[in-house]
């Protein structure tokens, strides 16, 4: 696991894409696994800066997001289909046939669970997966659990994220109770993985989940045994990581 240290998040911001970026202009027909979360929306609008300059070209990229809340509408201003769209998809030249979000309308979570994980099988696999760190530790909607969750299910909520997320929604009555969530066993297969996150808040669950054992209690922790996984990180992040004298 390699961590970068960055000033602030605006620099996180810019690491992240830039490691996205030479991902595609390496494999311009590449697989990038996306997610959704404020932090990672810095690494999209520099991302579509760059674009805009005409230095990335997401032409024949294709993408597969991470997870999406059961019951909620495409057009619903808080489903992940429309973030994405908000904040990368309509921003640059992606086709939109060569993006996909779980269908939270779909009720049948076995079915749509079941499509989701073969349609990533049929594209070849994830490439670069970008990940957030939600404060429990968790990644994708993967709560804290007794065991890892292999593939792409559905899952429900734990209090402490519907609390995290309450702050998008009118009220936390309003907060969908289920998601879908590719599977840290889905997670795990990407070839490379990309991790950000920044700010105090999350300094105690970046020490757990990347310098204390590997558990399900922390479902991030999984990824100190992925062979190809880059943390970017401000100052704040880690300032409770331990140090060597
Ligand atoms: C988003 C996702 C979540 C977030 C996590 C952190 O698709 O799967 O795991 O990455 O909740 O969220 P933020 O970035 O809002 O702190």
């Amino acid at each position: 696991m390699r961590i970068y240290e960055t000033a602030n998040y605006e620099e996180m911001s810019r690491k992240a894409a830039n490691i996205l970026s030479a991902q595609v202009i390496l494999k311009p027909d590449c697989v990038l696994g996306l997610a959704t979360g404020s932090t990672p929306i810095g690494t999209y609008d520099q991302l579509v800066e760059w674009y805009e300059k005409g230095d990335v070209d997401f032409s024949e990229v294709k993408t597969v997001n991470l997870d999406e809340y059961k019951g909620l509408t495409r057009d619903n201003d808080q489903s992940y289909y429309y973030f994405m769209h908000k904040h990368l998809f309509d921003r640059v030249n992606i086709k939109l046939e060569n993006t996909n979000v779980p269908d939270g309308t779909e009720p049948d979570a076995e079915k749509e669970c079941d499509r989701y994980e073969k349609l990533i099988e049929s594209m070849g696999g994830v490439d670069i997966q970008l990940l957030g760190l939600g404060h429990n530790g968790h990644i994708g909607f993967n709560e804290p659990d007794s065991s890892f969750a292999k593939t792409t299910h559905c899952v429900n909520l734990t209090e402490s994220t519907i609390e995290a997320n309450k702050r998008f929604f009118a009220s936390a009555d309003d907060v969908p109770r289920q998601a879908y969530t590719m599977g840290i066993g889905t997670i795990m297969k990407a070839k490379k993985i990309l991790l950000v996150v920044n700010g105090e808040a999350k300094a105690d669950i970046v020490a757990k989940a990347f310098f204390g054992p590997v558990t399900p209690e922390v479902p991030a922790s999984i990824l100190q045994l992925h062979n190809d996984v880059v943390v970017v990180a401000d100052r704040a992040a880690l300032s409770k990581v331990p140090r060597q004298a």
